[in-house]
């Protein structure tokens, strides 16, 4: 008989548990969710100092890169023998997405006023624009997919396969952050080196995948 793949299992396991009450997953929405409503808390007590709109975009980009690099770290950590946190990945990405959204929201509405044909000369004309949307655009059909029904519909390959569109997200998005900024500060590099890293191990268990099947079926 066929063993299950690992993916499918915690795939299978991910959608089942889904379902029942989960107080930590709850408590994940909420503590993550907490830096949006204090930068506009902030934002609206007018506490975002002298260009409040940037303060909002920035704090906005950088805590979705972080949610994206949080959801990166979970299958490593449970390979490396860490805890398994798998089950709450599909949190972690949905506030990702939520932040993206805010994020592009900001951009979209206080630093362009909906213009939108601004906005499209923008998004054509300066390259990390460019690339962060891409990120985004990415993103969407992950989040719109990051349901039950929606996991049964496609089938468990097929959402896999889909979802790894994250890794070309994150990568997108630390070339965004390092491209907008025209000196070479830590931070983006940081971020760029962390995920460099977390997408390297995942190239290593695939290629030691494939080596392992070659070697089983020759
Ligand atoms: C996955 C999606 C995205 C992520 C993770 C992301 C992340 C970031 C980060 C980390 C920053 C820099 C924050 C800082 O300087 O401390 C940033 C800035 C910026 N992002 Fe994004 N971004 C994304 C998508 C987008 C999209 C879709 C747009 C617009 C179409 C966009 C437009 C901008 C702009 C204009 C800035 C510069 C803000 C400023 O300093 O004035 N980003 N983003």
């Amino acid at each position: 008989m066929k063993e299950p793949s690992a993916e499918r299992g915690w795939h299978e396991r991910a959608w089942q548990t889904a379902s029942k009450p989960d107080t930590i997953r709850r408590a994940i929405y909420i503590i993550g969710a907490l830096p949006a409503a204090w930068v506009f808390y902030r934002g609206f007590t007018d506490q975002l100092g002298a260009d409040p709109i940037r303060t909002l975009e920035k704090t906005l980009g950088i805590w979705a890169l972080r949610f994206l690099v949080v959801g990166l770290t979970i299958t490593p950590l449970k390979r490396l023998g860490g805890p398994n946190w798998v089950r709450y990945r599909r949190a972690i990405g949905l506030l990702a997405f939520f932040y993206a959204a805010l994020h592009l929201y900001a951009y979209l509405w206080f630093d362009q006023n909906l213009d939108f044909a601004a906005i499209w000369k923008d998004i054509l004309k300066r390259p990390y624009v460019t690339i962060g949307f891409a990120a985004f655009v990415i993103l969407v059909p992950l989040a719109i997919t990051s349901n039950n029904s929606m996991i049964r519909k496609l089938g468990g390959p097929n959402w896999n396969r889909l979802h790894k569109g994250v890794y070309a997200a994150c990568a997108l998005a630390a070339i965004h952050f390092i491209m907008l900024r025209k000196a070479w500060p830590p931070e983006p590099l940081i971020y760029a080196g962390l995920i460099t890293i977390l997408l390297a191990f995942r190239l290593y268990v695939y290629l030691q995948k494939r080596t392992q099947r070659a070697r089983r079926a020759a």
